[in-house]
């Protein structure tokens, strides 16, 4: 009587926790031309928190921004430089109007997700200390970003004095 108490008490303390919440799905093996990042370097990035949603309006997608704990804790306290192992991962979606409510927009197919890494020793020369990766989705299949990543560097380079971050944490209160 008493193990299957205990047992149940095992059941309901699992089923609860974040082990078995977490999403595990493998992601393809894909690598960017250029700086060799993986896309499976983020795998469990469905379980990362949001911390911004942006729109292009010259785009008409949605963005989500999500972080891994480490980066989300240094989002929340505003933190000037994130620190080392930080992941952000974005997620682009086209939108549609919503079924049953037209007025509203809602996220449709994702276009692609990509992240950047904080890691001072592999992105030294990067100047920034952030590593760059993107996969694009199309019908239904993932493939690395082949335009190599001094885009991303390029662009990011405008927001040098907020860490090369475009983001800031969007409280939900
Ligand atoms: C032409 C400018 C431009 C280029 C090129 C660019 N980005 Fe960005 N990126 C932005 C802007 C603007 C945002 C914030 C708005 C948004 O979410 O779309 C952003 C946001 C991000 C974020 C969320 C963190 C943050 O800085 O806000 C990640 C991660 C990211 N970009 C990765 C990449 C990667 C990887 C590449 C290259 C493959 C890249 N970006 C190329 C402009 C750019």
């Amino acid at each position: 009587m008493k193990k299957i108490i205990l047992l149940g008490l095992l059941v309901k303390m699992l089923w609860s926790s974040d082990i078995l919440m977490m999403q595990n799905i493998k992601l393809p093996m894909l690598k960017m031309i250029d700086n060799n990042l993986t896309f499976n370097m983020i795998e469990g990035y469905q379980d990362y928190k949001i911390v911004a949603t942006h729109y292009r309006t010259d785009k008409n997608e949605l963005r989500y921004v999500l972080a891994n704990s480490i980066a989300y804790k240094a989002f929340k306290e505003k933190a000037k430089v994130m620190p080392e192992g930080s992941k952000i991962v974005k997620i682009g979606w086209s939108v549609k109007k919503m079924d049953f409510f037209p007025d509203a927009t809602e996220a449709d197919q994702i276009l692609r997700v990509e992240y950047m890494i904080k890691d001072s020793k592999s992105f030294d020369a990067n100047g920034d200390h952030w590593g760059y990766a993107r996969f694009v989705k199309k019908e239904g299949k993932y493939k690395s970003w082949d335009k190599g990543v001094q885009e991303c560097i390029g662009c990011h380079s405008a927001v040098k004095e907020s860490d090369y971050l475009f983001t800031t944490f969007q409280d939900t209160y």
